[in-house]
């Protein structure tokens, strides 16, 4: 019997319920939505989905800012909803991933209400509260990663609270026992309810230095760059405490019953997040790996990447692989839609755990928005400097009438579209299209193990053209990709075996030496 966890022969989707599909006519996703399109991820392929978070919201962040932990929000629907989009999923054979958000509430969250209310409240300490320093000026100079400073001033108590994001989105104390005692109670909510794991937001954000002190100038900033990242959050981020409290919370979901994952946010190269899978494994089984997000697309520099990742990953460590989420430009826009293709195969013969972002298997790209469709805070707060996030959030286009088949109502924000022809609908009937090309892979994936498993070796390089091998035992792969929108020729060390499957689905025969064509992807036998 084979004893590997589920999460490791495991392709995950991510999808942002806001925009995957309404069942009400709100222009909102939901999770009836959801439920009405589980036929979609089972035909696709993937074995789990991580929903962004539905919780109880105000929605100044977009459910990232929540007020109830253990509720749903009224716009995506209730907790038997829930409980039918569980059974759905399961019944197809699919696990459910949730968003875990630890960092902070939402400011109208009881606890948070509360808090603020008086120094002496008993959950006064449930949230980081300092007095002002001198002159009255804010406790430190930490930024928020959503624009502007990490402090706001409370004229009711006079002293300031901590927010890493919105000034809506306070910090919980996690050096206090009992919110961390009250936040493993919602793990351990959803965990009875069904979830297969969670996805924690900003984990980072949890380890904040002790004393307080001021974050570094970084030497590395340029105008046009975020706000915050002319600090370096040396001491408002990632501090050594973190790995404490994620060791607890993973030893909360291996009490449950069952294989959990824990999965983290966690923007870092590659030895700074092989921390993150903790002392001897005991933390997250797979912290995000964003590298590839900002490796520049060339064959020596992917290489660089995997190599380093590799080998920075702890033994027993099991790999992870994005390309892009809810809070990044999508990759068809980054690299041009017909390197998204090339961008789909490389994730999909990775070693390791990928994760799709939803739409990115249509090659959907950013869409424009208008200044009055603007509903990103962050956009707002950062103007002119791209770090709105509604360009990647735009609701999936099921089919190729006006309202994409989303929704019967005004959606919330414009259909995610490229144009005619790149609906749900038309890509499945076309056996060229991006998603066609992504269906094969994940079925190719999950036939082979040396895709997935198996070791991954550099076969050659020349010019942008990368080739790569995937071997477990006796299967072995080599992938080559052509990086770049010209003709590149390159040559194996052997004679290939057979084609598998290529990007473009019209080449016949592979040799020695060869000329990809311009934006190719292969997968050969070797
Ligand atoms: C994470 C989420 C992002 C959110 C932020 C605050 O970075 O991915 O969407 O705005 O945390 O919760």
């Amino acid at each position: 019997m084979d004893a590997r966890p589920w999460w490791q022969d495991c392709v995950i989707y991510q999808v942002y319920p806001r925009s995957f599909q309404d069942s009400n006519g709100d222009g909102i996703g939901d999770l009836r939505g959801v439920i009405a399109r589980a036929d979609y991820f089972a035909w696709l392929g993937i074995d789990a989905v991580w929903f962004s978070p539905f919780f109880t919201s105000p929605q100044a962040d977009f459910g990232y800012d929540i007020s109830d932990y253990i509720d749903i929000d009224p716009c995506f629907g209730d907790l038997d909803a829930f409980d039918d989009l569980v059974a759905a999923l399961h019944a197809r054979h699919i696990r459910v991933i949730l968003d875990f958000v630890p960092n902070h509430s939402s400011n109208r969250h009881p606890w948070f209400l509360e808090s603020r209310s008086s120094r002496r409240n008993s959950k006064r300490d449930w949230y980081i509260w300092r007095d002002p320093s001198a002159g009255g000026a804010p406790p430190n100079n930490w930024l928020s990663l959503a624009g502007g400073i990490s402090w706001e001033y409370d004229t009711t108590t006079r002293q300031f609270y901590c927010h890493s994001f919105l000034k809506e989105q306070p910090d919980l104390n996690w050096r206090n026992p009992a919110v961390r005692e009250a936040m493993h109670d919602v793990l351990r909510f959803w965990l009875d309810r069904g979830a297969d794991g969670f996805r924690i937001d900003a984990i980072g954000c949890l380890g904040k230095d002790a004393q307080f002190r001021d974050d570094p100038l970084n030497p590395d900033y340029k105008p046009g760059d975020a706000p915050f990242m002319q600090h370096r959050l040396v001491y408002s981020a990632n501090g050594p405490q973190v790995m404490d409290f994620v060791a607890e919370m993973r030893a909360v979901v291996d009490a449950h019953s069952g294989e959990h994952v824990l999965i983290g946010e966690t923007y870092l190269k590659p030895k700074e997040l092989a921390v993150y899978y903790g002392t001897n494994l005991n933390g997250l089984q797979l912290p995000t790996n964003f590298n590839l997000l900002w490796t520049p697309w060339k064959p020596g520099a992917i290489t660089e990447t995997v190599a380093a990742y590799e080998a920075a990953l702890p033994r027993g460590a099991w790999p992870d692989w994005v390309l892009g989420n809810h809070d990044q430009s999508r990759i068809a826009s980054r690299l041009g839609q017909a390197q998204a293709r090339i961008a789909m195969m490389l994730l999909l013969t990775l070693r390791g755990t990928p994760t799709i972002y939803y739409g990115d298997e249509l090659g959907l790209k950013d869409v424009t928005i208008a200044p009055d469709q603007l509903r990103d805070p962050f956009g707002v707060n950062m103007p002119g400097i791209g770090q709105g996030r509604d360009p990647e959030r735009c609701p999936m286009p099921w089919d190729e009438t006006p309202k994409g088949g989303f929704t019967t109502g005004d959606p919330w924000l414009p259909i995610g579209r490229n144009g005619p022809g790149s609906s749900v609908e038309a890509q499945r009937r076309d056996k060229k299209s991006v998603l066609s090309l992504t269906h094969q892979l994940l079925a190719l994936r999950r036939r082979e193990p040396a895709l997935s498993r198996g070791t991954w070796s550099t076969v050659a390089i020349e010019g942008d053209a990368l080739a790569y091998r995937r071997a477990l035992g006796e299967r072995r792969f080599t992938i080559l990709l052509n990086l770049d929108d010209e003709p590149k020729p390159i040559s194996l060390p052997d004679p290939p075996g057979a084609l598998v499957l290529s990007t473009h689905g019209d080449r016949r025969t592979i040799r020695q030496r060869l000329e990809l064509a311009p934006n190719e992807g292969l997968i050969v036998e070797a």
